[in-house]
């Protein structure tokens, strides 16, 4: 794998435990839609440093799992989060058992999956009938240019910008039904000022959190970028087994 953009302390500096747009505001949003309650059993599919698993615990006593494949964020988790359970791994091979969870959470980590359709059938998989998925991501509004941004081996979720009409095709063919699909553009624009005001410009925090490893250029990735008109989005999707 590239840089891990989300190891860089960039992120965590300006984003805290949670490495994502917003916080915990769409967490909280998807355990009220779902109806979560202790009963149930969540995946937390790129858990990061663990930040939902502990707010769904300390809030809601909802208790989660989490995979990530970033061995020095898990390290941050498992210190932190001693009754829950971590496993170093991708969305392409959950090691769990069929229908095992009633919810998976995918907070700004679908975007970085190797293989998205195997990440959905694997989800699918690992859900029990009627689970919920909740989605929160980063799209593009202007999608034609989204190929070029695979091209950089830049690891943040904002290189795998969806192209929203194909993801969602994509979740009814494996057999999720839409529930909710909300813009959420707001809280990427206030985290994009947060950055501005820490940093100053995209552009340096970009070259800063590309600094170590085999990164390219994170002012021309910035460009790029630009040009796809960034979007962020809340998608809840039902399994419904035929
Ligand atoms: C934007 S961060 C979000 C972390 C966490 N969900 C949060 O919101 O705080 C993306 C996370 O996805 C993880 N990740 C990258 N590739 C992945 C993959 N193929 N499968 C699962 N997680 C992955 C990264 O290591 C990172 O922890």
């Amino acid at each position: 794998m590239g840089c891990n953009a989300y190891e860089s302390h960039c992120m965590s500096d300006v984003m805290g435990q949670t490495l994502r747009p917003g916080g915990f505001t769409l967490t909280e949003k998807g355990v009220q839609y779902c109806k979560l309650s202790e009963k149930d059993l969540v995946l937390d599919l790129g858990c990061g440093m663990g930040a939902t698993i502990g707010y769904l615990y300390e809030k809601h006593q909802i208790k989660a799992k989490g995979i990530d494949p970033s061995e020095k964020l898990l390290k941050i988790a498992k210190e932190k989060l001693v009754f829950s359970e971590f496993v170093l791994g991708t969305g392409n091979d959950l090691p769990y058992d069929v229908d095992s969870f009633h919810c998976v959470f995918a907070e700004c980590t679908l975007s970085l999956m190797k293989d998205l359709n195997q990440t959905l059938s694997e989800v699918y998989r690992v859900l029990k009938n009627a689970g919920w998925f909740v989605i929160t991501d980063v799209y593009a509004k202007n999608p034609t240019m989204v190929k070029e941004l695979e091209n950089y081996s830049f690891n943040s979720c904002i290189r795998g910008l969806h192209n929203l009409n194909e993801l969602k095709e994509k979740l009814e063919n494996k057999g999720f039904h839409i529930m909710i699909i909300e813009d959420c553009g707001d809280l990427l624009k206030e985290l994009l000022v947060k950055i501005i005001f820490t940093y100053g410009s995209m552009d340096i925090f970009w070259s800063m959190a590309t600094e170590h490893g085999d990164c390219n250029n994170g002012v021309k990735f910035q460009q790029m970028l630009k040009s796809c008109k960034p979007g962020y989005f809340m998608l809840i999707a039902q399994k419904r087994e035929v």
